[in-house]
C-alpha cells in the first residue's frame, strides 16, 4: 500500500525534477540555425578556419563577448562595423579580428597566436 505521504513526496519529486529538467534545458539552448558551424575566411595571408560552434560551445564563450555590440543585443557581421579602413576610434576590419582572435588566444593560453597556425590553409 502507498501511503498518502509517500504519494506527497513522489509528487513533490516529480515537480522538483520537472524544474530542474526545464531550467537546463532553457539555460544550454540548442544552436539557432542561423548560426555558422564554421567559418573559413579567405584572404592574402592564407584562409583561416575557424569553428564557429565549437568556439561558442565547446569553449564556452558567450555570443556577445565576441559579438560584442553597442547599441542592441543583436547579432552583426563584424563588417558593418569595422570598414576595411579603420580610425583612431574604430579599428579596421583585420586589426579587429586579429585583436579579438589572438588576443584571447593570449589572454587564455590556448589557441595558436602564430601567424601560420591561423593562416594554414
Ligand atoms: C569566439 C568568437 C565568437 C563567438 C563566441 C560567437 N561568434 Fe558568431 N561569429 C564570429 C565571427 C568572427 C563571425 C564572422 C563575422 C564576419 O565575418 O564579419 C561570426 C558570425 C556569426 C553569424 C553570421 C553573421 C553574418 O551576418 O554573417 C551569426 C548569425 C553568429 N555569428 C551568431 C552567433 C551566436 C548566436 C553566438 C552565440 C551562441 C555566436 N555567434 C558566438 C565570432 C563569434
Ligand atoms: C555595432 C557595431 C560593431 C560591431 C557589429 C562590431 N564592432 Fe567591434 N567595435 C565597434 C566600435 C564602435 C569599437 C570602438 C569603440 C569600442 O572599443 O567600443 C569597436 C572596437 C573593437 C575592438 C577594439 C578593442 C575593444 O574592444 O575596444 C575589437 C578587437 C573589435 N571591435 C572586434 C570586433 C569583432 C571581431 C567583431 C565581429 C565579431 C566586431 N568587433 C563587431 C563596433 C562594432
Ligand atoms: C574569447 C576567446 C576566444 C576568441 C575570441 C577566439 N578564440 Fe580561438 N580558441 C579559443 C580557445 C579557448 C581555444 C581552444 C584551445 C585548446 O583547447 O587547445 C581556441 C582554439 C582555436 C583554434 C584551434 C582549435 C579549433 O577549434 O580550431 C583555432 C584555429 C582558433 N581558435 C581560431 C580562432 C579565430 C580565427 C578566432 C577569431 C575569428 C578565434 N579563434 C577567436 C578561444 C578564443
Ligand atoms: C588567431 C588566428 C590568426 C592569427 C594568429 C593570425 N591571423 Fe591574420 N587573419 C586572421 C583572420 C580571422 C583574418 C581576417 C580575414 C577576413 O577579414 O575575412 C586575418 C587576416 C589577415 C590578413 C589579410 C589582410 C587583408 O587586408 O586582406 C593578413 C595579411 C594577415 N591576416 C596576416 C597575418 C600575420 C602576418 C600574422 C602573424 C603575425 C597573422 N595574420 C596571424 C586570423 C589570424
Amino acid at each position: 500500500m502507498t501511503s498518502n505521504k509517500d504519494l506527497k513526496i513522489a509528487s513533490l519529486l516529480a515537480i522538483v525534477l520537472f524544474i530542474t529538467g526545464f531550467t537546463c534545458y532553457a539555460a544550454f539552448p540548442p544552436p539557432s540555425p542561423d548560426e555558422p558551424v564554421r567559418l573559413m575566411f579567405q584572404n592574402a595571408a592564407g584562409k583561416v578556419l575557424f569553428t564557429h560552434t565549437v568556439h561558442s560551445y565547446d569553449y564556452d564563450i558567450s555570443c556577445l563577448d565576441c559579438h560584442h555590440n553597442i547599441e542592441d543585443d543583436d547579432i552583426y557581421n563584424c563588417s558593418e562595423c569595422h570598414e576595411a579602413e579603420g580610425d583612431d576610434y574604430v579599428p579596421g576590419r583585420t586589426d579587429a579580428l586579429h585583436q579579438q582572435c589572438i588576443g584571447c588566444h593570449q589572454d587564455m593560453g590556448a589557441g595558436p597566436v602564430d601567424c601560420n597556425s591561423c593562416h594554414a590553409m
